[in-house]
């Protein structure tokens, strides 16, 4: 079964093309230039640069893979959570080559491909614990099986890509400044005492990551030069030049921020190991954070110790794609499962609805719902 993805959720256009869960293609277009100039995404861009690139994509996509609309069998679109207008273009794009080539359309919740992503290379072990790590979310799940998500813990206030996003903005290092505060990290040395763990003196598997801001804002207000040094890094032609640049305290500091918030993700895992009734065999970790050297190492360390398998996404396939939705959406499909063309776009911070029908091809709109109680 091959299944074109469409993912326009946030600053990234991209489509791909899965065959029975491999990828045979993919296209991506990043928009993060573009909202740099702003320091954050601004969603009427967003839209406007999913608009121009959907289309180009999509021919450059089928050219590449020597394929065309009526080699695909099943039309997947991220449905949400994200920026609606962002969005509603994939969406309508989606359904536009739905009924132009009729194919079944299915809508896939874009924080379960992210968390299905590493299926795409490795056999999960389940049922496994699920942390979903992006700059919108931070979400702990119990994870049975690809299609059967229980959320366990969520992020109260802020997500960890986007404590990330803040401390860089502080530091006045550009936007998106995850991915450049693990490349100063990785040149520093972390004092472990120098932030918070906030939220983990408690039973409560939700995050709070606003004690850390408060905490580095703090700290930057003692050691302004730091930012001055960050000044310097900011200006730098290129990411390459930008690390060679910095200066060792503004490493230093990035490393013990990003060590406070590996360990937070990690003292709640152990949290969730401990809580859990039924065993796992596995810990699946998604989204952009989980990019991150200093996850990918308590994640590693926090599985060794607990005898679990470490399903980790390959770096390409942590942070937004299509080839993860188009994934989901086979997922979905051979379960038999899709949606009608009335198919909606979810904004972020609203319920995402199950409601799929199950067609198997001779009882079209009987209801089958999959099992997932998610955002
Ligand atoms: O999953 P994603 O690409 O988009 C969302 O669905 O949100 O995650 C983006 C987030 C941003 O906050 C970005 O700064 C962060 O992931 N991020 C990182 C790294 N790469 C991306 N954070 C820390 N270290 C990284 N290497
Ligand atoms: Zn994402």
């Amino acid at each position: 079964m091959l299944c074109l993805g469409i993912e326009t959720s946030c600053d990234e256009t991209a489509l791909a093309l899965v065959r029975d869960g491999v990828c045979v293609g993919a296209e991506l277009a990043s928009q993060a230039d573009v909202h740099a100039l702003f320091g954050g995404v601004v969603p009427e861009i967003a839209s406007r640069e999913h608009y121009r690139f959907c289309a180009t994509l999509y021919d450059s996509l089928m050219a590449r893979s020597g394929l065309t609309l009526s080699d695909v069998d099943v039309v997947a679109v991220t449905r949400g959570p994200g920026l609606l207008g962002a969005l509603l273009v994939g969406v309508a794009f989606g359904k536009g080559l739905a009924l132009g080539g009729n194919k079944p359309l299915v809508g896939v919740n874009h924080l379960h491909a992210h968390l299905l992503a590493a299926a795409l290379e490795q056999e999960i072990r389940w049922p496994s614990l699920g942390l979903l790590v992006s700059g919108g979310h931070t979400h702990i799940y119990r994870m049975e099986g690809p299609t059967r998500l229980t959320l366990l813990g969520r992020t109260l206030d802020d997500a960890a890509g986007e404590a990330c996003d803040k401390f860089a903005k502080m530091l006045n290092l550009p936007y998106p400044g995850g991915a450049l505060l693990d490349a100063l990290a990785r040149r520093g040395t972390a004092d472990p005492a120098l932030f918070p763990r906030p939220y983990t003196k408690n039973d409560s598997l939700d995050f709070s990551f606003s004690g850390l801001k408060t905490s580095a804002a703090t700290w930057l207000e003692k050691h302004p030069d730091v930012r001055k040094g960050a000044v310097a890094v900011a200006a730098a032609p290129t990411r390459d030049k930008a690390v060679a640049v910095a200066e060792q305290d503004l490493c230093n500091v990035c490393a013990s921020y990003l060590t406070a918030v590996a360990d937070t993700l990690r003292l709640k895992l152990e949290l969730a190991l401990k809580q859990e009734k039924e065993p796992v065999h596995g810990l699946v970790v998604a989204g952009g954070v989980a990019a991150n050297t200093q996850v990918r190492a308590a994640m590693k360390a926090l599985t060794e110790a607990q005898g679990l398998a470490l399903h980790l996404p390959s770096l390409d396939l942590c942070t937004d794609n299509a080839v993860m939705i188009a994934h989901m959406g086979w997922l979905l499909a051979k379960e038999g499962l899709h949606h009608e063309l009335d198919l909606s776009a979810i904004p972020r911070g609203q319920f995402i609805p199950e409601d799929e029908v199950f067609t198997d091809f001779k009882f079209r709109g009987q209801s089958a719902k999959s099992s997932c109680t998610t955002a």
